[in-house]
């Protein structure tokens, strides 16, 4: 063993990928599924829990080695089953680095999906407009992100067997997916905006100088999540594509402080819309099965 205090990373490899294989083997061991669509079910696509047919929803307390929940969160479910007659497995609830998690918590469960045979993410988030001509309550489809976090979910002994040491991220949301996400939003009239998602650790929001800084750097939202799970799929080779709710407008020379209510308000405005978008891209990419 290594007792020199100033190792810097007291990360083991070999017991972190066990306990992803244990989490996915009793995952596995409760419903026999087989499902290459993931779902990140965050702000906006609540909703779409109640129109999966869910044919196990296993609480997050009872997968092993899962992160626990903390008091401000509501019980998370992992839930297998279909979505317009395709297999997927969602995760209803995620974790957050400002919840107190590391990164390698908050992205233990996108190791879990892959191992389970996704190859597919689908996310949602909310997050603040800084582009002046984003509105609340309306959508973004992030087309990159600049990862502010300060953290990385992939620092430490590189696991090669499940990526490589480098990751490329030239092309982190799949140009594939984002293409049928703008041909769903077509189809049904609703406006999608494009952009780059900029994430912080939070918890609180940003100063009006943060937010200055944060837009010139070339961010359009700014959110606290998302970045360390698609970092992950990418390391995994996942295909991602995430869409933000913008739930508050964060314009430095004309700053209000948050509303929380507000902010709900304008997720639950968005929800229909994302709910749409989201089931149409699984649509477009899943193979239907008949029960
Ligand atoms: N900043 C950071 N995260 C957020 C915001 C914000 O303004 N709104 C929603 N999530």
């Amino acid at each position: 063993m290594n007792t020199n205090s100033q190792h810097a990373d007291t990360f083991d490899p070999e017991t972190y990928r066990e306990q992803v294989e244990e989490a996915a083997a009793h995952v596995r061991s409760e419903h026999d599924h087989k499902a290459t669509v993931g779902l990140i079910l965050g702000t906006g696509l609540g909703q779409l829990a109640d129109d999966m047919d869910v044919e196990q929803a296993i609480s997050y307390h009872d997968i092993p080695h899962f992160p626990e929940a903390t008091v401000e969160q509501h019980e998370g479910k992992l839930l297998l089953g279909r979505l317009d007659g395709v297999p997927v497995t969602a995760m209803q609830g995620r974790f957050h680095l400002y919840e107190g998690y590391s990164p390698k918590q908050v992205t233990f469960p996108v190791r879990v999906l892959a191992t389970l045979g996704v190859e597919t993410l689908l996310i949602s988030n909310a997050a603040g407009g800084m582009n002046p001509h984003h509105e609340k309550g309306e959508l973004m489809l992030i087309t990159d992100h600049i990862n502010l976090q300060g953290r990385n979910p992939l620092t430490g002994p590189n696991i090669d067997e499940w990526g490589p040491r480098f990751p490329d991220m030239s092309e982190p949301y799949d140009v594939e997916l984002r293409e049928l996400a703008e041909e769903q939003a077509l189809e049904h009239g609703i406006k999608l905006h494009e952009g780059v998602y900029l994430a912080v650790i939070g918890p609180n929001m940003e100063t009006k100088a943060e937010y200055r800084f944060m837009r010139r750097i070339g961010g359009d939202v700014v959110g606290m999540s998302t970045v360390p799970e698609v970092i992950v799929a990418r390391h995994m080779d996942l295909r991602c594509m995430a869409i933000t709710v913008i739930t508050d407008e964060c314009f430095p020379d004309a700053l209000e402080p948050i509303d929380v209510e507000d902010v709900m308000a304008a997720a639950a405005d968005a929800q229909p819309d994302l709910t749409r978008i989201t089931r149409g891209v699984v649509r477009e990419i899943g193979e239907p099965v008949v029960a």
